[in-house]
């Protein structure tokens, strides 16, 4: 059987293009030498010529076009070293605040964090940037004022300067909506500056200040 199957798809293989289409170039240029060598008169150094000339531009022209995917690769690699580099974001039990709502939202938006995080770094066509983002900032813009609203009932002395705080990280990324829409910034920045600066750095971070005066 394995044997049928490694038949079946050389077979395959053969009939696939590629091959035609990797040796096109050297095909041009092997009619050219051949016409030049064969006719040796003005007509045969016309069409030689055409060939050879159709074999140099199809060979830089598909040069160019590879050149310039391997450079939108290595840039991609670049601008998701940040994100790589971040991995996945482990949650703790120290992170618990106690307050039930909270720490719920606090837990879901780092696993978001992670799922978003995991989906860019494994398949990027596969994510709606859109999708994600518009969900995203509902879900931060939400747990925003549920712990503002927690921190004046708790920690009235701290909830000024957090929301402060807050409106900063709001205020940064309404900057960057709008640089998205000038195209001056791509979805690609605001979502790894929700992921990084709002939810690695403030959530897991920021927010457990207040957490310790809590609990003090
Ligand atoms: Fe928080
Ligand atoms: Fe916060």
């Amino acid at each position: 059987m394995a044997l049928l199957r490694h038949i079946i798809e050389a077979q395959r293989d053969w009939y696939k293009p590629n091959w035609l289409y990797e040796s096109i170039p050297g095909l041009y240029m092997g009619a050219g030498v051949f016409t030049f060598v064969l006719l040796r008169n003005a007509l045969g150094m016309f069409s030689g010529g055409l060939f050879i000339v159709s074999s140099v531009v199809v060979s830089s022209q598909r040069y160019l076009y590879r050149r310039q995917k391997a450079l939108a690769r290595a840039e991609k690699e670049e601008e998701h070293k940040e994100l790589k580099k971040l991995g996945t974001i482990v949650w703790r039990s120290s992170f618990h605040c106690g307050d039930k709502l909270i720490d719920e939202q606090h837990k879901f938006l780092v696993s978001e964090a992670n799922r978003i995080i995991g989906a860019i770094i494994d398949d990027e066509q596969e994510l709606d940037y859109e999708k994600t983002l518009v969900k995203l900032l509902r879900d931060i813009q939400r747990h925003f004022r549920d712990e503002e609203k927690f921190l004046i009932k708790m920690l009235p002395e701290v909830a000024p300067q957090h929301k402060a705080t807050h409106q900063k990280l709001m205020d940064q990324t309404m900057s960057l909506v709008d640089d998205i829409r000038a195209e001056e910034a791509t979805p690609y920045e605001l979502l790894s500056f929700l992921l990084i600066n709002v939810i690695t750095k403030h959530v897991v971070s920021e927010d457990l200040k207040w957490k310790d005066m809590l609990e003090g």
